[in-house]
């Protein structure tokens, strides 16, 4: 047989452009987690050590490792977290396993700048940790472990910026660790509840790209958390939190008015929309949604196949599912596959504070500072 050398070349392109347009049919969804941001080691390393300093708070009572512990990834295990002494918390505590991808944060999506700010918040606000950050920085400065930690992350002495800087440089550490999704090891159930996932069941319309979120807020109808309304308590430090938002007559009030608080839309449209949180880590961060009304994913899953919940704002993506028994533990193993390695050892968990209890000065009427 005699193939001229032009008859090869059409052969060639043909078996070329046959493989490129079929590569192009099969997309390839990936969902890996940008590149970790480098890391200031020093600064990490002090981050840490504040993170789990109770000393950080007002009355040395709670961390930020109280309400975000390793073993619950970084969330805390109750429905509605804890908070200040003499108040209860409204909300249930997120993961903070890759909030340093986030661009907002906070169920409502009220702090939308950077984690410094956040901090800021989680320090000062006066039902989480009611810190004065001048008095922070003395208590620091007294510390001398710290002196020289603050020396070695170049920050200087200790001060307020600086433990806004070591916090979320310490943050930046917290990311999804050889998840299944990641590695490619989803089980053949697994499997089958990601096809669900994007399918007929539509849970990546709002749960989209890397960490399974679009970042804004839907309205699902979850229904009220009634501790927030029946616990005098809770009830009150949910009224402090509306009022300093600008909510008129918070005293009134009997539901969690969501993301409300920040885009006050005249027509009340917001109220009770929630941001998308991650699907990332539910196998640590039990029970769900913002006010941990649900304790399994089995019950977050049979949540979506009634519709999700009533309410007049509802996103009308949510329907039915009908789905059946099988799909529905398809479903529950596929978003169990999102979670990776616990993030409990020593390079995330520092060692228990040298808290120095200080000693009683018998006769300090008499005794000079
Ligand atoms: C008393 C409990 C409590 C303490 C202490 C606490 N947090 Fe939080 N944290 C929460 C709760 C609850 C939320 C969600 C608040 C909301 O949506 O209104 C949250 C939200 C966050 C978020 C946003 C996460 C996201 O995905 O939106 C970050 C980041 C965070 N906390 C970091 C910290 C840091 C750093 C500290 C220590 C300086 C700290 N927290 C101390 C309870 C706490
Ligand atoms: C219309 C957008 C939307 C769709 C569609 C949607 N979700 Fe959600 N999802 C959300 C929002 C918003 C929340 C948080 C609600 C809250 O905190 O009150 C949420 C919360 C969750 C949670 C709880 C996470 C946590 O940490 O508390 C899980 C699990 C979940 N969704 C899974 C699914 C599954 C599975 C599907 C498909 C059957 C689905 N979602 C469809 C928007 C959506």
């Amino acid at each position: 047989m005699n193939i001229s050398f032009p008859k090869i070349r059409f052969i060639l392109w043909s078996v070329l452009l046959v493989i490129t347009g079929l590569s192009s049919c099969v997309t390839v969804k990936s969902f890996k987690l940008p590149p970790p941001q480098p890391v200031n080691q020093a600064m990490a390393e002090l981050g840490k050590q504040l993170f789990f300093d109770p000393r950080l708070s007002g009355d040395a009572e709670l961390s930020c490792a109280t309400c975000h512990q390793p073993q619950h990834g970084f969330s805390d295990g109750l429905a509605l977290s804890k908070a200040y002494t003499g108040m209860k918390g409204f909300r249930n505590s997120p993961t903070l396993i890759n909030t340093v991808y986030r661009e907002a944060w906070m169920h409502d999506g009220r702090l939308g700048t950077n984690l410094n700010d956040v901090t800021r918040e989680m320090l000062t606000e006066s039902w989480l940790m009611n810190m004065d950050m001048r008095l922070m920085q003395e208590r620091l400065k007294q510390i001398p472990e710290y002196v020289k930690m603050f020396q070695a992350a170049g920050l200087g002495e200790p001060s307020n910026g600086g433990v806004r800087k070591a916090i979320p440089e310490y943050l930046k550490t917290l990311v999804s660790q050889n998840a299944p999704i990641d590695k490619g090891t989803l089980s053949v159930a697994a499997r089958r509840g990601q096809v669900l996932f994007e399918g007929n069941a539509g849970c990546n319309s709002c749960h989209t790209g890397p960490r399974f979120t679009d970042d804004r807020p839907h309205n699902l109808g979850i229904p009220e958390n009634p501790e927030i309304f029946t616990d005098p308590v809770r009830h009150l430090t949910y009224v402090t939190f509306t009022k300093f938002m600008g909510i008129a007559n918070p005293m009134a009030l009997r539901r969690d008015v969501g993301a409300h608080v920040r885009t006050h839309r005249a027509d009340k449209k917001d109220v009770g929309s929630f941001i998308t949180p991650t699907l990332r880590e539910l196998v640590y961060t039990a029970p769900y949604m913002h006010n941990g009304i649900f304790q399994t994913l089995e019950e977050v899953v049979e949540f979506y196949n009634q519709g999700g919940g009533s309410d007049k704002n509802k996103d009308n993506q949510l329907k039915p599912l009908h789905l059946t028994k099988e799909e529905k533990a398809d479903l529950v193993e596929f978003l169990k596959s999102l979670s990776g390695d616990p993030l409990t050892g020593k390079k995330f968990v520092a060692e228990k504070p040298n808290v120095q209890e200080y000693p009683l000065i018998e006769n300090w009427r008499e005794v000079l500072n």
